[in-house]
Parts: C-alpha cells; structure tokens; sequence
C-alpha cells in the first residue's frame, strides 16, 4: 500500500521539528539521499553500464581507483554542492579537502563521506555502499583541513546506503538509527525499519583472519576463544562473515546483531588499521550506538578519538553491547598485564618440574 508510507522527507520533518537548522539539515539530507539513488542506478547496472574495472589513478591512501570510486565521488560532489548548505567535502577519493565554488552560497555544514564502500567487491557483484557524516561548520570562512577535525560525537548526523538485493539508507540525526528502503518504482526511501536496536549479546563474528599474524594479543585471544566455541572458555558455538564491505557488515549487526573487528595490527606501524575515522568509523560508530550497540577502539570510544588528520586511520571494533565490552576488557588486561599470570621460574617451559598441562 502506496498510501500513507512514511517517505525520507516526511521522516525528517517529523524528527527535526522544532529544530531552528532542520530545514538545511533536511535538506542536504535530501541530496545526499539523491546522490544515493544516482549510484544506485549506476552501480546495478553492472557488466551493462560500461562502469567495471580500474580507473589507472591511485587515490591519496595509495590505493588503486576503480571507476566507479571515480565516478560516485564526482555523482556527490555534483548533487551536493549547490544546495547552500554545504561549506566544503572530504572524501576517500579526494587528496585534499574540496570548498564549496562561487557562485554557490556556502553553507554551515561540512560532508565527509566514502561515496563507495567495499568497492574491490564490484566486479563480482557483491553488496556495496556509500558512508557519510555530516559535521557543523559554525564560521563564516571557508573551511581549512582543521575544520574537519572534529571528534565523532559532534556529528549532526550520519548514515550509509547498501546497495544489495535491495538499496537501502540507514541514518541517524541523534534520535536513534533509521532504515528506509528505495521503492523502485516510486524513487521514493519508504522507511522500513524504525528504531533499529541492537541486541546486547550475539553468537557471530566478523573479522579478517588472513592478518591474524598481525593482531595484537588481545584479539587473538577474543577470536580463538570464539573458534574453541562450546569446547572453550565462551562453552558455546560462534559463527563467522566476512564480507569485506564494511557497509555490509554494519547492516547485518544492525539488522541481527555481531561484533566487527578492523583492529589495530603491526602490518604497518604507521597505520593504526584499516579504515578512515571521518568517514569510515565515526558515521558507523553513531549508527551503532544510536541503535544500543558500542562502537570501539578497543581502548575507548571511536568518537571520542580526536582526530588529526583527514585521512587518519583508526581501529574499529562494533557491535553487540556485551562482545564490545568484552573485546575492550582484553585490551586493558592486556595493558595491565593481567592477562598473563605470574608464572615461577620454577615452572617455566626449561624447568625440569615442568607442571603437566591439562
Ligand atoms: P574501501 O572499498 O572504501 O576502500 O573500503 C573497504 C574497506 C571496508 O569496507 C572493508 O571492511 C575492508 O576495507 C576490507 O578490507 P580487507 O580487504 O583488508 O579485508
Ligand atoms: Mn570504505
Ligand atoms: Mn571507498
């Protein structure tokens, strides 16, 4: 039934009523939410759209281009810079910060957004995405790089788009985790899935074991425990995903629950992990525990991460309330050393008295 559905733009002037910057805020949710539909179209075309493959240009990460990398970054650029309520962008695909031209008004917010998430996973046809966090910026100037250094708890709003089987948005504008579908025939995002919460426990993981040589003890010690599953100290089974579209796994812990793990590894020690705190952890982050869940470092709150740099990496570790707490109590007992009990001289592995092991 068409009737009485609940549209993006009717959701957003129902939560933002009352609020004196709600009608720019809504606004340039609306184009981002327009962006969204224009890679949609473009991205599911597949084979047919001529979009596949390389681009030959590397971005700022060092990372080679996909077209598609390419040509999304540009789809948001295009649709979200004329509206006046943007000052400037950061993107993944962007060395420098992009200010908003003349003969554009500028606006007070800022955008930083991965237009495509997971996107070595476009050529074979699995679930991509697009993530973005919308920042204040209170002056009148145009924004410098330190204008979008802001911690992850002064967002005004964040959320992703999946494109799956269906496309979907999932935002937030402080007031819980949204999800709306694209009803394709109409254009229109249908909310679908109110007040998403997140339950406190879960039996699934998400992690990439191929850099367990790399991880810190505590992670090896949460992910063993989870594969020694009932035989082990949890005495129950865990399964595991990995899809290797951060998008993808955030909706599936939106939509059932888990734990995702990109921590901290030693694979390069300039590198405090994979992903990118502005537009990569911070918007997950208040997605997640806008819907009940945490979102970690593994030694604190991802936003609370004071940021930098606008590429500037970070650990991330999110999900389920009680794994997330459970992961970070590892790393402060790690920290402390608590972890690994005095064991006398007397005992040790060249001792004569060697203790049987049980
Ligand atoms: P992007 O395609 O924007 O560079 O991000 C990919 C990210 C993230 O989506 C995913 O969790 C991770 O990279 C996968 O990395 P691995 O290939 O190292 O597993
Ligand atoms: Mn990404
Ligand atoms: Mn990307």
């Amino acid at each position: 039934m068409l009737y009485g559905r609940t549209t993006l733009s009717k959701f957003l002037i129902e939560q933002l009523r009352g609020d004196k910057s709600a009608q720019d805020l809504s606004a340039l949710l609306i184009d981002v939410a327009a962006a969204i539909k224009g890679i949609s179209a473009m991205v599911s075309k597949g084979a047919l759209g001529d979009h596949l493959g390389s681009a030959g240009t590397q971005n700022v990460q060092g990372e080679t281009q996909k077209k598609l990398d390419v040509l999304t970054n540009e789809l948001m650029l295009r649709q979200c810079e004329w509206g006046g309520q943007l000052a400037g962008m950061v993107s993944e695909e962007m060395d420098e910060p992009f200010t908003v031209p003349s003969p554009y008004p500028r606006g007070a917010y800022l955008l930083a957004f991965d237009p495509l998430d997971g996107s070595s996973n476009i050529d074979v046809n699995v679930a991509v995405g697009t993530i973005f966090s919308v920042l204040k910026h209170a002056d009148r100037k145009p924004p410098q790089t330190a204008s979008y250094l802001q911690n992850g708890d002064r967002q005004i709003a964040a959320g992703y788009a999946i494109y799956g089987p269906s496309t979907m948005l999932v935002i937030s504008v402080g007031r819980g985790t949204h999800g709306f579908t694209l009803d394709r025939e109409t254009g229109n995002f249908v909310l679908t899935h109110p007040d998403l919460t997140i339950p406190a426990d879960t039996g699934e993981f998400a992690i990439n074991v191929s850099n367990e040589r790399f991880w810190e003890p505590p992670i090896t010690r949460y992910v063993g425990e989870c594969k020694a599953g009932r035989s082990g100290i949890r005495e129950r089974d865990f399964n595991m995903r990995w899809i290797a579209s951060m998008v993808a796994e955030v909706h599936r812990i939106l939509m059932r629950g888990g734990v995702f793990m990109y921590p901290r590894d030693t694979r390069d020690p300039s590198k405090p992990g994979r992903l990118r705190l502005l537009y990569e952890g911070n918007p997950m982050a208040m997605l997640i525990e806008q819907a009940g869940g945490c979102a970690s470092t593994g030694r604190g709150r991802i936003c609370e991460l004071p940021p930098s740099q606008v590429h500037q990496r970070t650990p991330v570790i999110l999900g389920s309330r009680n794994e997330v707490e459970r992961i970070e109590r590892y790393h402060r007992e790690y920290d402390e050393g608590s972890d690994r009990p005095f064991v006398s001289p007397l005992f040790n592995e060249r001792s004569l008295y060697r203790p049987e092991v049980t």
